[in-house]
């Protein structure tokens, strides 16, 4: 039976780093406030000029060489974001651009925080299927563009980066389960409302903000810990392994409380959970993406380590995958 599993793993993190400190003199904040609330102590911030698809280029170039694989004998390109380069074409295109690859389809996955979760649960069905062989598949985001500099409820929140995995075909270990959900009633609660085709950019949308993120933090926060259990519980059951088998879990990095709030309720103890949100904050798709590549840097993975990945955002969107590190 044909699996996938990830060969290489590659991140990009601006230099530019925005702290509490400079928050405080932005908006009404504080330091404390900041880390008691979320975890959070700075994140990086992407030079301007420079979008997505440069961040998604450079962390591929590192998961690239990493994998010994190159460019020109990707099969398949897919980008996870939600602050594509442009509305079209997609942030996926730019990339193969960059990298020289000319052998690739590429498109771009639109799911929020889960993308990079949607992403390799994509490339590895495509891979089990038979179409393609070797695939790229990056969290990529330039979130300082959507957020409203003017808003301490979710400017402190955010920051920049991109992670990238390589996948290729195997017969052996690799990806055992994926559980994937969404529920587009809640849409509210976390959207960018203007600038898309029910709202088109206009003067109107700009006074309004519209082109800014909106969230209702404190719904979402609720929602997320209830769903990232049920979701590494499903992905988990589905691969028929326990919380105890767990080597690593990988969450999503939105606020340090839903992280804990989410190991405790799996019983997993929080030596066994990564987690980096001081450094960068809320990346979205880029947040797993970096955290499952600095998790490997760390030497906190290795053969045969079960690992799990367990995502959530807006849309609303979640995921959680299995890989039995190869
Ligand atoms: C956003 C979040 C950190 C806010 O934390 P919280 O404990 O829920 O805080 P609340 O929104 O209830 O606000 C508490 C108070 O702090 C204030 N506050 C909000 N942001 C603040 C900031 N940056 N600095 C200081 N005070 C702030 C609020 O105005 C409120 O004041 P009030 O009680 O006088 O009205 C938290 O709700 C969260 O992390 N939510 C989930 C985020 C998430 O998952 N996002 C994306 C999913 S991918």
């Amino acid at each position: 039976m044909k699996s996938a599993k990830i060969v290489g793993l590659g991140k990009y993190l601006p230099a530019k780093r925005l702290t509490n400190k400079d928050l405080e003199q932005m908006v009404d904040t504080s330091d404390e406030w900041i880390k008691a609330r979320t975890g959070i102590k700075e994140r990086r911030i992407c030079s301007k000029g420079k979008g997505s698809s440069y961040m998604a280029y450079k962390a591929s170039e590192i998961a690239l060489e990493r994998a010994g694989i190159k460019p020109k004998d990707l099969d398949l390109i897919i980008v996870a974001t939600i602050t594509p380069d442009t509305q079209f074409p997609s942030t996926a295109c730019y990339l193969q651009d960059y990298l020289k690859a000319p052998n690739a389809c590429c498109f771009d996955i639109s799911a929020a925080c889960a993308g990079f979760v949607y992403g390799l649960t994509t490339a590895w069905q495509f891979i089990k299927g038979g179409l393609y062989k070797k695939v790229l598949v990056v969290g990529s985001e330039t979130l300082s563009a959507i957020t409203d500099w003017q808003d301490r409820s979710t400017c402190v929140l955010f920051g920049d980066g991109a992670g990238a995995a390589v996948l290729v075909d195997t017969k052996k270990e690799g990806f055992m389960s994926s559980y994937l959900g969404s529920d587009g009633s809640q849409a509210d609660i976390l959207i960018l409302p203007g600038g898309g085709s029910r709202q088109p950019a206009s003067y109107e949308t700009i006074d309004k903000r519209l082109h800014y993120m909106h969230m209702k933090g404190n719904e979402l926060f609720r929602i997320a810990v209830r769903i990232m259990v049920q979701a590494a519980k499903k992905s988990l059951s589905q691969a028929k392994l326990k919380t105890s088998d767990v080597s690593l879990l990988i969450p999503h990095q939105a606020n340090e409380r839903i992280i804990n709030a989410v190991a405790k309720r799996l019983d997993i103890p929080l030596e066994r959970v990564y987690v980096n949100i001081s450094r960068y904050g809320n990346m979205s798709s880029a947040s797993s993406a970096v955290a499952l590549c600095e998790a490997h840097e760390d030497g906190l993975i290795k053969k045969d380590n079960i690992v799990v990945l367990d995502a959530f955002g807006g849309g609303l969107v979640w995921g959680s995958c299995v890989v039995k590190w190869a």
